[in-house]
């Protein structure tokens, strides 16, 4: 069945009455990773609320706002076949109304790595996702951990705020060729696509030397980085191993140590991450 699309924050409220449903926020241009939430969502909740809002704040290329894809009526025949009921498809006024002037700085998180990259960023991100839950109410809201700063933002700024929700982290989706799926990837030229690729690649290789006992952050960088050379339309903006809570730098890999890596492709930055030692549960 298509989605009930609603576009103002009363009509949301209404069509939901006391429900606690399942969330996953998007600024659509929907593919299988949006999918993916989309039908664990659907699996754990009754109901299951999809928002489509391409934050203006978010951008700081204003190219990079202008290109981002909008296809609403894709997004509700992928949303509606992941067993999306609801979409919230708000325009700007409806989020930002005239007079909006606040926001929320999720602390040193929002500065490092990709907030270094794009000041502001995080800021306007934990703001927006913070209206959204404020509206929808939800019970459990979903995130891919393929954006696992922007994860980890949105959960420091839901348990600061005491928002009542449970932040659910979810597994990156990748194409056959290993490239995590994103709605920049269309913007790729078949040549960038393929130079792409040695993205996870690369991780994939560290992951394997932390297996085979490699675990320093200098020996594994300095074999995976040359997997990566600069070129005029290829440059690697950061590659690093961090710690999960704080995306720290770490000497050397434990459970939890995540790899983090942005790679600007021609005009399209791309951005991953891996678990390199997998997490003991009764840390998590
Ligand atoms: O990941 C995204 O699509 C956006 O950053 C989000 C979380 C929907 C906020 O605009």
């Amino acid at each position: 069945m298509p989605p009930k699309v609603v576009t103002t924050h009363t009509a949301l409220r209404a069509e939901l009455g006391g429900a606690s449903p399942g969330f996953v926020a998007t600024m659509g241009g929907l593919h299988e990773g949006h999918a993916s939430l989309i039908r664990r969502s659907a699996a754990e909740n009754a109901t299951t609320v999809v928002s489509i809002f391409v934050n203006p704040t978010q951008f700081s290329n204003p190219w990079d706002l202008a290109v981002y894809p909008r296809q609403l009526e894709a997004d509700l025949d992928i949303a509606g076949a992941a067993g999306a009921d609801m979409v919230y498809a708000p325009d700007r006024d409806e989020i930002y109304p005239s007079g909006f002037a606040s926001s929320i700085d999720p602390g040193p998180l929002a500065r490092s790595w990709e907030g270094g990259a794009r000041p502001g960023h995080f800021q306007a991100v934990a703001t927006v996702v913070a209206i959204l839950l404020n509206s929808v109410l939800p019970k459990r809201a979903y995130f891919g951990e393929k954006d696992f700063q922007q994860l980890l933002v949105i959960r420091r700024m839901a348990k600061d705020l005491r928002i009542p929700v449970e932040i659910v982290g979810c597994p990156t989706v990748r194409d056959a060729d290993g490239l995590a799926l994103s709605s920049r990837n269309a913007r790729l030229s078949p040549a960038e696509r393929a130079r792409a690729r040695a993205i996870p690649k690369a991780l994939f290789r560290m992951r394997e030397m932390v297996e085979q006992g490699i675990d320093s952050s200098i020996e594994t960088l300095s074999e995976v980085l040359p997997m990566l050379p600069p070129s005029k339309d290829f440059h690697v903006d950061y590659f690093a191993m961090v710690d999960p809570v704080e995306l720290e730098p770490v000497v050397q890999a434990v459970p939890g140590t995540r790899a983090i890596v942005a790679v600007e492709v021609g005009s399209t930055r791309l951005i991953d991450n891996i678990e390199l030692v997998p997490m003991n549960t009764e840390s998590r």
